[in-house]
């Protein structure tokens, strides 16, 4: 391999996918989109794009200064070039899977955009080649890069709260399907997976990150839109009991919310953590630990960042993409969110077994049937 990870990115007009080209092609600080300037990356570059729209490929590759990247407008034709190491999947959610599979068979190293799929069969499928590489994946559940959540699990990890009892974690943000025509494809389910897939996964990501048990039992009631014209349930509350006796709530709808709602509560024997979007950011944490001898107040130092804007450049794509590049380049997996380590295969099982119980009265389902 080359001294520096070359990646090509497929869905490369998209979104989202400029923030991630941007993260692979410059270094810690990013690019800067307003001044068009950054420095590049001493360890990554973006070698190719793909996306089925060759002019706004032309146009990303200039507006990004991506001196190196190819372009392509044929998927397996960028899978064949063998001057790249990684790839990239950003396109709409129904070809994950299926791109994401045919990365690995073509012997690329994987970063996949959530989710995972959006079928229990493609799932299953994505899953058992994730099984066989010896590559390295990464999906980018992206709440789980923030200082937050890191310090987060560090208390946990600690037992700053003592024996975790139940954790609460909200996702609420309309999918703003405005930004461009092409992004109709977000109102269906059979392009979108549902609103779990869309954006609920990131709630998830959290609960069951930092709970780090398998579960053993979903209920979900979910709710048909109430402003935009999805054309599937766009709220979801799922009620998920893990193997350690934790109890987690996870909430979310992508319609409406006042703004980016990411609340946090985790309740344990010995101390409480909540995180309350609205608040500046001084007063946003506020915890209390028997052990750390802290009574419950507010912590101005612990929350240094807005959760997810809602704007993808305002994301910390450079910070996920980076770690993906660096495990990459040693040829050693992503313990947190490689393709089949534990936090993905239980996301995987809960969004499974939600949508059963969701579309069968909010019945309790095992995940352990969807558990692989
Ligand atoms: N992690 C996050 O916080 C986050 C945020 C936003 C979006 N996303 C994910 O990023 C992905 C892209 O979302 P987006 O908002 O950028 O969507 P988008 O619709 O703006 O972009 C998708 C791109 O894929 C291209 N495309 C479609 N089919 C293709 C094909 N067969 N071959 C090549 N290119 C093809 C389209 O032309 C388009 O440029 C989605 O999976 C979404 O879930 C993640």
């Amino acid at each position: 391999m080359a001294e520096k990870l070359r990646v090509g990115i497929v869905g490369a007009s998209g979104w989202m996918a400029g923030a991630l080209a941007a993260g692979a092609e410059y270094d810690d600080n990013g690019f800067n989109p307003d001044t068009k300037s950054g420095i590049k990356s001493s360890n990554s570059c973006v070698a190719a794009l793909c996306d089925l729209k060759e002019d706004v490929l032309k146009q990303r590759k200039q507006d990004l200064c991506l001196d190196s990247a190819k372009l392509y407008t044929s998927y397996d034709e960028m899978l064949a070039d063998k001057d790249i190491d990684a790839i990239i999947v950003a396109v709409p959610n129904n070809l994950h899977s299926l791109f994401a599979v045919k990365a690995l068979e073509a012997g690329k190293h994987l970063f996949l955009e959530k989710p995972f799929a959006t079928t229990v069969e493609d799932s299953k499928k994505l899953m058992a080649a994730a099984k066989k590489t010896d590559k390295t994946t990464k999906i980018d559940y992206i709440l789980l890069h923030y200082d937050e959540q890191e310090r987060l699990k560090h208390l946990i990890d600690e037992k700053a709260f003592g024996e975790l009892a139940s954790v609460h974690f909200t996702y609420r943000h309309p999918i703003n399907v405005s930004e461009s025509i092409d992004q109709i494809w977000k109102l269906k389910k059979d392009k979108s997976g549902g609103a779990i897939p869309m954006g609920i996964c990131h709630a998830l990501s959290c609960a069951v990150y930092q709970v780090d048990s398998d579960p053993v039992s979903v209920v979900c009631k979910s709710c048909p839109s109430k402003i935009r014209k999805f054309d599937y349930d766009t709220q979801q509350d799922i009620l998920i009991t893990f193997e350690n006796g934790v109890v987690a709530l996870v909430q979310g709808n992508i319609d409406f919310a006042e703004k980016y709602d990411a609340r946090h509560t985790v309740i344990g024997t010995e101390g409480q953590f909540d995180y309350t979007p609205y608040n500046p950011l001084e007063t946003r944490v506020m915890w209390s630990s028997k052990s750390k001898n802290r009574a419950y107040s507010a912590d101005p130092v612990f929350a240094n960042d807005h959760l997810d804007s809602g704007n993808v450049w305002k994301h910390k794509c450079t910070k996920t993409v980076k770690e993906f590049v660096s495990y990459a380049l040693k040829g050693q997996q992503d313990p947190r969110l490689g393709l089949s380590s534990p936090t993905v295969r239980r996301i995987e099982a809960v969004i499974w077994a939600a949508e059963k119980s969701a579309s069968n009265g909010s019945i309790p389902v095992d995940p352990s049937e969807f558990l692989n």
